[in-house]
């Protein structure tokens, strides 16, 4: 089977803590569309899950092969499914410029045990040619709004040597009023679509 028609694996990292947020409106649409062109997703509700900061013991170093990460949770889910994953989708409110804490967590747990590069010696990225992508809202306009979050994560893909596919931004106008319309429902498929070509090649 060649690599435009292998089944393609996405992770989803739900960072929002409303179940039936904005956010998680969104990425519902998203979820159904990438399923519906035969997509096989794994979605995370982080909120939901225990998962500790990272305490830089460095441990996570001394083995190249492994996550290694030493801390009692359940992060090591987390990774075992993003290392079978062609694409992983995150999937955040914007929270003080950036993305909710949970998922920072997750991030920071995952620039360590994922790339090997803090030890004695410089070793590999584990996750290389992964795609990343994501699905955020945000109160401000979107170019202030989700403008360092996108630049951080491009940084962290670079950096990682992850291939960053973009990102669906939506701008909510208050908890008054109602988020979701056509254009959002629209451009959610239509961004899961691109994704999809995105992992054909
Ligand atoms: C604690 C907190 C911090 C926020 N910080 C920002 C921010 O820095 N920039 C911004 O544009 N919106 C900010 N917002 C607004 C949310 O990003 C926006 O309402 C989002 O759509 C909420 O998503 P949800 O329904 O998935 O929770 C913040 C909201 C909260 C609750």
């Amino acid at each position: 089977m060649d690599s435009q028609t292998k089944e393609k694996r996405i992770c989803i990292l739900r960072g929002s803590p409303r179940a039936d947020g904005n956010t998680n409106e969104l990425t519902d649409i998203a979820q159904e569309e990438l399923e519906s062109r035969g997509a096989v997703v794994t979605s995370f509700t982080l909120y939901d899950m225990k998962l500790l900061p990272c305490r830089a013991c460095r441990i996570c170093q001394s083995n190249w092969s492994v996550f290694g990460c030493p801390l009692d949770d359940e992060m090591e889910r987390i990774f075992d499914t993003v290392m079978t994953a062609d694409l992983i989708l995150l999937s955040t409110p914007v929270y003080s410029w950036y993305c909710t804490p949970p998922l920072k967590i997750v991030m920071d747990r995952m620039v360590y045990g994922m790339n090997k590069y803090y030890g004695e010696e410089k070793g590999p990225s584990l996750w290389e040619g992964k795609h990343l992508a994501l699905i955020t809202t945000c109160g401000y306009p979107v170019e202030k709004g989700a403008d360092l979050l996108e630049e951080g994560l491009r940084r962290y893909c670079r950096h990682s040597k992850l291939r960053y596919d973009g990102m669906l931004a939506e701008r909510h106008m208050g908890y008054g009023t109602t988020f979701m319309d056509a254009g959002k429902t629209e451009r959610a498929a239509d961004f899961a679509a691109k994704l999809m070509t995105g992992l054909q090649g």
